[in-house]
């Protein structure tokens, strides 16, 4: 089985890349389940209910989030009857919308995807290992599902490494979101899943975290705000990782990086490429 991950969708430029490139992708990969990030896709700042339609129909099985969640407050009342939305589980009790959920892939697979925020330089949220571990348990691979997904949206990579370690061997793959910029470490872990601290942004690389430039900069040399951040609008990198799944086991066969278009070097993986 084969799954493709996107990771942050920043702004017009990286939306659009990927809702014109999903339908391609998902082909040319012969990809079975598709995950993107979608905290960002409105604007840079949340997501509306016309994107995540958007999403959907352009391929995407479930859109995962991050603190940006609720940016448009929209999301807050929508997400509850859009069950492919997931938002961060160790909200608060009480917060719309899921952190988890069971999806039905194109071959039929299970698939359970589940969406954890980090604490650290982050908001204070409840501990995302105890959450993880709850849903992990109660949905374990090849008895409650035949894939596993972890979106770990956090800052720092020593609990993005943490979380891939604590999970190991009960998940398909732990990938990173949030910090938009993507990492070179992409292995798998010694009891079979597949991780990477950070998959990247689909958005323009020319940027500040996929800003523009400008108000960023102004910021860092003057600790004055002059202006509102907006999204930077040249050409997007679509950016994420293919995991091939061993149907055996759940656990991961492969990993690697995807990077299409603007400013990054082209990566594809070649397991996905090669004539049988
Ligand atoms: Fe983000
Ligand atoms: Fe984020």
């Amino acid at each position: 089985m084969r799954v493709l991950i996107l990771g942050d969708l920043v702004g017009r430029t990286g939306r659009t890349a990927v809702i014109e490139a999903l339908p391609d992708l998902r082909a040319r990969y012969g990809a079975h389940f598709v995950v993107v990030n979608g905290e960002n896709a409105a604007g840079g700042f949340g997501i509306t209910e016309d994107i995540l339609t958007e999403l959907i129909d352009a391929g995407a099985d479930v859109v995962t989030s991050g603190n940006h969640v609720w940016d448009q407050r929209e999301a807050l009342v929508f997400i509850e009857r859009q069950e492919r939305l997931l938002r961060p589980i160790n909200y608060p009790k009480g917060t719309p919308g899921r952190g988890a959920g069971l999806f039905k892939a194109a071959n039929g697979a299970d698939v359970l995807v589940v969406n954890a925020q980090g604490r650290v330089f982050m908001p204070d949220l409840d501990d995302p290992f105890r959450a993880v571990e709850r849903e992990v348990e109660a949905c374990k691979l090849k008895q409650g599902a035949d894939a596993v997904f972890i979106d770990f949206h956090a800052e720092a990579t020593s609990e993005k490494q943490a979380m891939g370690h604590f999970a190991d061997g009960r998940a398909t793959c732990v990938f990173g979101t949030h910090t938009h910029v993507p990492t070179a470490d992409e292995q798998i872990l010694s009891g079979g899943t597949a991780y990477i601290s950070d998959v990247g942004m689909c958005g323009d690389y020319d940027s500040v975290l996929g800003m523009e430039k400008d108000e960023p900069l102004s910021r860092f040399l003057t600790k004055i705000p002059t202006g509102r951040f907006q999204p930077a609008l040249g050409e997007a990198t679509i950016c994420g990782v293919g995991v091939e799944i061993d149907d055996a086991t759940g656990l991961a066969k492969a990993i690697a990086p995807i990077r299409i278009g603007g400013r990054l070097s082209r990566i594809e993986p070649q397991f996905w490429l090669t004539q049988p």
